[in-house]
């Protein structure tokens, strides 16, 4: 029995290939053809939904692609999403379509392959030649679709997917589109079941640690298999340290989860600090062949939570010093490409920060691989609370796949449900939520950011760990701390200062907030109140700032022209606010001495400024020109203070600690913008087709110094194997574009002479009537212009129509036959070929006919079969040429003398160069590296040419 089977469940071919389908998308804005799907019959997916519709139009992108960064900034639109012209008061811009072509090996016949999204924003319905293959509400979460049936091994495929971004989830910018990667992945039929892995370690008292590990294994074949699963555990060092094994039988179409304990005597325990990482390599075998093979990086720790010491990391208390973030950044909206997450997790460690929190939502699981990586620790939030079915399956889904990150500290059911938190049934809620977290994931604690004071009711009454939405103060947290002795706590957000970096005055018109560390909203605190009142209290655990990075959306405290928020630590771009040093201070042992504000005030002579120093020494000099102002002693978690009246030069600190000169800083007047600079963040990134260099741009004067309130306007160009994918300055008011992009211009030629006859069967296997020799002057004209008809109930007819395309013509990049409508069903033939069916009576019905048009005369030929009302070719029929695309012109302005450009690698090898251009300043070169890397296995990028070819 088993042996039958196991011969079924091999292929032969490699064991898993988990292919990156990021490369050679098709996208279309516009919502012209409807939901795609037909629910009468299977297969009949119309308009982009179905397999001969033609995208050769559409652009091509790259994924990951967020299409809100793209459309306009509009004051009516939702400011709470940055105002961007989207959702339900903009449906033109708020559907839409994918499409991708791929060729599968006639060799993948009788494997399992599997569509997977890491996160699309936000419902979709993903089409495979042209079978309806899911539908994914919510723009957070992974999902898979099982392909096996509808896929053609040995031919072409095409995905299209419809994506709908007309509702919001949250009230803070979410993107359109699919913003994170995509896999085609292909394994035997018996195999690890998606996110069929778990491993995780437990070790009393930091002795040697049990590693406990889990594989399920599913069997879509037909008969029983056996099975024997094989762990290997590989530590840091690239070593084998242990191995188990176990075999068990699995029956068909079922899954079986086989479980092992091993002990490692002298585990290198992951913290933020050692981010050190094991490897789990698990084989399956069947019939004595392996036939999968999985990895997955672990970390050797625990985590957990005390009521009086909080936090405990590896059995010790360990203060969280953590962030919140949405997931956008500048230039690339919510798309970010894997090297903007490592840019921007490195960015807060060298704040000091050790924990990330991914409000309000599931991240993408790229982000919690840097943390795990760089040594992040990671509250992972779920979206919305529920345990309604879906709500829970998402919950759960959010659980598995995440588990297994050594980053992933503690769950959170969710963020202030104002609604229902303090209520019973919102107390029932998240009891049942946390229990189904408990069962996938015995190991971590659970928490739900709340925005109650001093309340034990609803969810309070039931979370395992406490969670404080603000909140501060001896009434509040004291007080219930003193209530609920035994109930540990964690400052879930904190914070919510705002500032605008660079600026150190208010400024309402152009929605402005100094960036000194004295502004708040009414239900928030400066950095400086909740740091301290944390750090008296250990049992808070430490908190998570409201927000490391800027977002776009919720620009408080203003609305229009502002279009994104004020709450970073760090702008859009991630270039620091001052409140940086001060969590720098505090947050991390490395002596820290700035000074704010920036020394260019002239016309102010004599005018008190106020001056401040963010330091984490003992004493601090200030010294204005050479002359010292005095010195201070610094009081643990603060700031100090100075009002000096302005004269130009150089405003100097020194900072002492047990009265050593341990740090120097100063500010100076610097001259007016004479030069453009370009610095990226690192000097070679990788050729893989995904590697990203971050550059900052910035204006400088003559003697090479920021100039602190330049505002030029830069242009780029760029030259060799990378491009631009995105430009920022972290200006929460600024509305220029973050990507310039280029439509391709269509030029369209009307098909008129048109003729039709009616016939026997419009599907017979041979149709004369369609050849282009076929004599058809006998045949009646028609007007394919009109509205409806002319073919009666029952009817059958072809519809013919004889044009000519110059040589010139032909050499159009992509060409397209485009029908207004063909009501009724039947096959279109370009002359006397088949190029697909009539798509859809709703809307244009589009083919790829480049490869198949001849210079001098041609002949369409429609067939069609009215099974309805009224049947016919209606509303015109045109050629599309398609030009080749245009360069666009990259620019930004600078903000307070700094700009961002992201710039993309190629799968090539060789020197990137960019140049910045400003009037009237020196431009300036930088090149960067692009070194010839192994690309991610990923599925081939087909060119329109080769798709046209088929
Ligand atoms: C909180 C909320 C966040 C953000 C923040 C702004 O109440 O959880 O999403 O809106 O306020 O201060």
């Amino acid at each position: 029995m088993a042996l039958g089977a196991s011969a079924s469940a091999s292929t032969g071919a490699a064991p898993r290939e988990r292919l990156l389908m990021d490369f050679g998308w098709r996208f279309h804005l516009g919502n012209e053809w409807g939901v795609g799907q037909s629910l009468a019959k299977a297969g009949t997916g119309f308009g982009p939904a179905g397999a001969t519709f033609s995208d050769a139009s559409w652009r091509r992108i790259d994924l990951p692609h967020d299409w809100a960064v793209e459309l306009p900034f509009d004051p009516t639109a939702d400011g709470a999403h940055g105002f961007k012209a989207l959702g339900e008061k903009f449906p033109q811009n708020s559907v839409g379509w994918y499409r991708r072509t791929f060729t599968l090996p006639a060799a993948d016949a009788g494997r399992r392959l599997w569509l997977e999204f890491d996160g699309v924003f936000r419902d979709c319905t993903v089409f495979v030649n042209g079978w309806a293959v899911g539908q994914h509400e919510s723009g957070y979460g992974s999902f898979r679709y099982d392909i096996t049936d509808v896929a053609n091994c040995g031919g072409k495929n095409v995905v299209a997917v419809r994506v709908d971004a007309s509702q919001f989830e949250g009230w803070f910018y979410e993107g359109a589109g699919i913003y994170r990667h995509v896999w085609l992945v292909k394994t035997a039929p018996l195999a690890i079941a998606p996110d069929g892995v778990f491993v995780f370690s437990r070790f009393p008292n930091n002795g040697p640690a049990e590693i406990h590990l889990a594989t399920r294994v599913a069997n879509a074949a037909s008969a029983a298999a056996d099975t024997m699963v094989t762990w290997e555990i590989v530590a840091p060092g690239g070593e084998t340290v242990a191995s188990a094994q176990q075999s068990t039988t699995v029956d068909a179409a079922e899954s079986v989860e086989l479980e092992q304990t091993v002990n490692l005597d002298a585990p290198k325990l992951w913290s933020p600090e050692t981010p050190r990482l094991y490897k789990l390599v698990t084989t399956v075998a069947s019939g004595g062949e392996t036939i999968d093979r999985g990895e997955t990086e672990f970390g050797v720790r625990t985590v957990g939570f005390d009521a009086e010491k909080g936090f405990l990391l590896n059995g010790k208390p360990y203060a969280l010093k953590g962030t919140c973030n949405h997931q956008d950044h500048a230039g690339v909206g919510a798309a970010l490409p894997d090297a903007l997450q490592y840019f921007r997790i490195a960015k807060l460690k060298e704040m000091g920060a050790n924990a990330y929190r991914t409000s309000h939502n599931p991240p993408t699981p790229e982000l919690l691989e840097a943390c795990d990586r760089l040594g992040m620790l990671v509250m992972d939030e779920n979206r919305l609370l529920g345990s309604d079915a879906l709500h829970l399956g998402w919950l759960e889904e959010l659980v598995r796949r995440d588990r297994n990150h050594p980053s992933v500290a503690i769950w959170s059911l969710g963020n202030e449900e104002f609604s229902v938190q303090r209520t019973p049934s919102g107390g029932r809620t998240a009891a049942t939520m946390q229990d189904l977290v408990r069962r996938v994931d015995p190991t971590r604690p659970v928490t739900c950011n709340a925005d109650m004071g001093n309340e034990f009711a609803g969810i309070n009454t039931v979370i395992e760990v406490r969670g404080w939405s603000y909140h501060i103060g001896k009434d509040n947290m004291d007080a219930y701390h003193a209530a609920h002795p035994a109930q540990p706590n964690v400052g879930s957000e904190q914070g919510s200062t705002v500032g605008t970096r660079g600026i150190y005055a208010k400024d309402e018109v152009r929605g402005y907030v100094s960036a000194y560390d004295d502004n708040k909203t009414e239900w928030s605190t400066t950095a400086e109140e909740w740091v301290s009142f944390f750090a008296t209290r250990p049992w808070l655990s430490g908190g998570f700032v409201w927000t490391g990075f800027d977002y776009r959306g919720e620009p408080t405290p203003y609305g229009w022209p502002c279009i994104n928020s004020h709450f970073g630590i760090l702008d859009t771009c991630g270039f620091p606010k001052d409140n940086f040093w001060y969590y720098e201070s505090w947050w991390t042992q490395q002596a820290v001495l700035h000074l704010l504000p920036h020394w260019n005030w002239a016309g102010r002579e004599g005018w008190e400024i106020d001056v401040r120093a963010l330091s984490n020494c003992d004493e601090v000099e200030l010294l204005l020109n050479g002359r010292s102002l005095g010195r201070q002693a610094m009081p643990r978690d603060g700031e100090l203070k100075w009002k000096v009246p302005y004269a130009p030069g150089a405003l100097a600190a020194k900072g002492f600690k047990a009265g050593t000169l341990v740090a120097e800083t100063k500010v100076e007047t610097t001259g007016a913008p004479a030069a453009v600079r370009l610095a990226p963040d690192r000097a070679t990134i990788h050729a893989d087709g995904e590697d990203v260099a971050v550059i900052a741009v910035s204006v400088l004067d003559e003697q090479g110094r920021v100039v602190p309130t330049a505002a030029n306007h830069v242009s780029f160009e760029l030259d060799g194997p990378g491009r631009i994918v995105g430009v920022g300055n972290g200006d929460p008011s600024c509305h220029e574009p973050d990507v310039f992009v280029a439509e391709s211009p269509l030029r369209t030629r009307p098909i008129d002479g048109w003729h039709w006859r009616k016939i026997a069967d419009a599907n017979a296997a041979s149709l004369p009537e369609a050849k282009p020799e076929f004599d058809d002057s006998g045949w009646e004209k028609v007007d394919v212009n009109a509205g409806s008809g002319p073919l009666g109930r029952r009817e059958h007819a072809v519809f013919r129509a004889r044009f000519t395309i110059s040589t010139e013509d032909l050499t159009a990049p992509a060409i397209e036959l485009w029908f207004g409508k063909i009501e009724g069903g039947g096959p279109v033939f370009l002359n006397g070929k088949k190029i697909g069916d009539a798509g859809d009576s709703r809307a244009a019905s589009v083919y790829d006919v480049k490869a198949l048009l001849r210079p001098g005369e041609n002949t369409v030929a429609v067939a069609i079969t009215n099974w309805g009302d009224t049947a016919g070719v209606n509303n015109g029929v045109k050629l599309r040429l398609v030009s080749e695309t245009p360069a666009v012109q990259w620019s930004r302005s600078v903000f307070n003398g700094l700009a961002q450009v992201l710039v993309k690698a190629s799968k090539q090898g060789g020197a990137i160069k960019l140049t910045a251009r400003a009037d009237g300043l020196k431009s300036a070169i930088v090149v960067i590296g692009a070194v010839a890397a192994e690309p991610r296995p990923a599925v081939p990028d087909e060119t329109n040419d080769e798709i046209a070819a088929r």
